[in-house]
């Protein structure tokens, strides 16, 4: 059933140029990222009020800091899977491609992916609250409360939490991109998130075939051209292989 699928899925690639990939956290998982709403999933022991929303940061920045190095020092260990790399010969395959990532674990990036969209931001940066400044930082554990070296204001990880917008001109790509692909790929996300959780219905309404790649059936299998359930470290090494040189 699969292999049927993969194969029509394959060759609606190789008739197309223009192809978006959305990826969620069941990318990461075959990696040891935990996902958010999975039964191991961080939602499931964390509560994101707490943690992942400015009105956090606000009244406890070291206790939302620690949960960062703590999330931080877990995937600095982790190295990217098949289904990362998969993505990366698939963009060396595609005439005009577009990863747009929910993850801000960083291992697209790590797996050689040249340009992800990484929509909600990424583990690896900071930005200072003060002068507004955004910077590279990678150091496990990282000194908690981080300051920045150039003003001394605090700094905080420069991701989007919960109840703050996404930023302008990403959004803007985003959505000239979902207006003009022709095939899309949602990979291992809950699709439960907005923006990010429209995004394959945009597309199939431009005229896009879609389809999800999935370990579950989610809430939206039912509307897309095409759902396959499986994991993603084996299914996109699959699709890549049948897609061909
Ligand atoms: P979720 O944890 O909500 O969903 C993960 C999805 O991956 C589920 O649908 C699983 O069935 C699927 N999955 C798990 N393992 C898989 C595997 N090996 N292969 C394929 N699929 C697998 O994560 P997201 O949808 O990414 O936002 O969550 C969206 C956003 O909610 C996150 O970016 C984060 C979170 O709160 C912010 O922090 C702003």
């Amino acid at each position: 059933m699969n292999t049927w699928a993969i194969r029509q899925v394959a060759e609606k690639i190789k008739a197309s140029t223009r192809v978006v990939v959305l990826t969620g956290a069941g990318i990461s998982q075959e990696s040891g990222v935990p996902t958010f709403r999975g039964a191991d999933g961080l939602w499931k022991n964390f509560r994101a009020e707490d943690l992942a929303t400015p009105e956090a940061f606000d009244r406890d920045p070291l206790l939302v800091w620690q949960w960062y190095d703590w999330r931080r020092s877990l995937i600095k260990l982790l190295k990217p899977n098949a289904g990362h790399y998969a993505l990366v010969e698939l963009e060396k395959k595609a005439e005009d491609f577009t990863l747009i990532t929910q993850n801000v674990d960083g291992l697209h990036k790590a797996a050689g992916s040249r340009n992800p969209i990484e929509m909600h931001g990424t583990l690896w940066r900071v930005r200072c609250l003060q002068c507004k400044k955004s910077f590279e930082n990678k150091e496990v554990p990282i000194q908690i409360p981080p300051k920045c070296t150039t003003c001394g204001g605090l700094l905080r990880p420069d991701v989007v939490w919960f109840g703050e917008a996404l930023d302008e001109k990403i959004l803007h790509a985003i959505y000239t991109c979902l207006q003009r692909v022709e095939v899309m790929l949602i990979v291992g996300t809950s699709a439960i998130v907005q923006p990010a959780a429209s995004f394959g219905l945009v597309a199939k309404r431009a005229g896009a075939f879609v389809t999800e790649l999935n370990r579950s059936r989610t809430a939206q299998s039912s509307l897309f051209d095409c759902s396959i359930q499986g994991k993603a470290g084996e299914l996109l090494p699959q699709l890549v292989e049948h897609i061909g040189p």
